[in-house]
């Protein structure tokens, strides 16, 4: 390996004692192979083996924690028991060459799908109406919060049983519980919703029940982790001085890590705060001796890791690029960084083993992927 690399190949203790065997994360990625029962497919376990025998960390996939939390169809489940031998093959394949593995659990809110989820079963902190579509949410009731934050205790439960290393409690990407961070989604005047300490509410209450079930079922040190998106375009919506408070917040909790999520890992702030750095940087800076940070976004190759984990943040995480290339890691530790592939062609798709169906939003959506011009 060419030792300037050596940073990022280094393992990460965390305070519970468990330990990555280096920087790298995979990127908690919706695939779409489950089958419609929710559970794992053939060609599932073989998406993960093949991406997990280099990193230190697997974040899978938005796992749901309740039949209605349903965004993309061919999501993961852990919203019932039925559901643990299942999610232990996930388990169990993740960790084969010594990943950690880590279950993301979610509930979609208002972005659950009308041709996935009953439209009376589309709810979310308030009714507001999607742009651009006539579905109106419906407006989550007392007793069905409560009951939500008790589902999102029960998937962590799963996870244990299931063999999991830990979760993810799924904050981010404008789903539920970021939808009640949002002063654009959350327009509620109960203890769930008006300033900005009731509109975190929702999201505290998340953890604090996560790691509840983790102190009272893991009989091995298990990770709670929290994903966030920093800011929101609308207007009213998250602004980065709102996201420094919630971080803030999360950072007081018991969490193993805060994950930010950002498709450009040195994107700046939009409005909220007059700082020039990098959102990234400013939460570090915010955190930095409370909890350790996942950094991700549009980082290609080992010198874009480097100077990420430079930054300070501890840990990197790679989503499309070990899509494009599940053996990113082994190349870097071989020194056959130049052998790193950052583009797909138009015939990869087998080889490696994407789904139809996301293959299909792959070639279709410009710009999402690097697609190389040749076949
Ligand atoms: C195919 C695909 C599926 C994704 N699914 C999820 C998901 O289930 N949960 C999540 O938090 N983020 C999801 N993301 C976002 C990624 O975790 C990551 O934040 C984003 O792709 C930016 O990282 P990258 O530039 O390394 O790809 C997904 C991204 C892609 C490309």
């Amino acid at each position: 390996m060419n030792r300037k690399y050596q940073p990022l190949m280094e393992s990460f203790r965390f305070k519970n004692g468990i330990q990555a065997k280096n920087r790298i994360v995979h990127a908690p990625m919706t695939i779409s192979y489950s089958k419609q029962d929710g559970t794992v497919s053939d060609e599932l376990i073989a998406y993960y083996e093949s991406r997990s025998h280099g990193v230190g960390i697997v974040v899978t996939g938005s796992t749901i924690i309740t039949p209605n939390a349903k965004v993309f169809g061919g999501e993961l489940a852990a919203d019932r028991d039925d559901m643990i031998p299942s999610l232990q093959r996930l388990a169990t394949a993740i960790k084969k060459r010594g990943a950690k593995a880590i279950l993301q659990i979610f509930h979609g809110g208002r972005e659950s799908s009308p041709e996935l989820v009953p439209f009376s079963e589309i709810v979310s902190a308030s009714a507001v109406a999607k742009e651009g579509l006539s579905v109106i949410p419906r407006a989550l009731q007392e007793k069905e919060i409560v009951e939500i934050i008790r589902a999102f205790g029960d998937s962590t439960r799963r996870a244990i049983e299931a063999g999991f290393d830990g979760v993810e409690i799924h904050g981010a990407n404008r789903f539920l519980i970021q939808q009640f961070f949002s002063p654009y989604t959350n327009r509620r005047d109960d203890r769930w919703g008006g300033n900005i300490d009731k509109r975190m509410a929702f999201p505290l209450a998340v953890v604090d029940a996560v790691i509840k079930v983790a102190a009272e079922h893991a009989k091995q040190p298990f990770l709670v982790g929290y994903r966030l998106s920093p800011e929101e375009e609308s207007t009213p919506g998250i602004t980065m001085a709102d996201t420094l408070k919630l971080v803030d917040a999360l950072a007081y909790k018991d969490l193993d890590y805060l994950h930010v999520s950002l498709m450009d890992f040195w994107s700046k702030p939009r409005r909220g705060v007059e700082d020039n750095r990098s959102r990234m940087e400013i939460i570090y800076e915010l955190v930095k001796q409370r909890v350790p940070i996942i950094g991700v976004g549009s980082i290609r190759t080992p010198d874009e890791a480097l100077k990420a984990l430079q930054s300070g943040v501890p840990l990197i995480a790679l989503g499309r690029e070990l899509i494009i290339d599940p053996d990113w890691v082994e190349k870097v530790t071989l020194g056959k960084e130049n052998e790193i592939r950052t583009e797909l062609t138009l015939n990869d798709q087998e080889k490696l083993g994407i789904a139809d169906s996301l293959w299909l939003k792959i070639i279709n959506t410009p710009g999402w992927f690097p697609i190389a011009n040749k076949m």
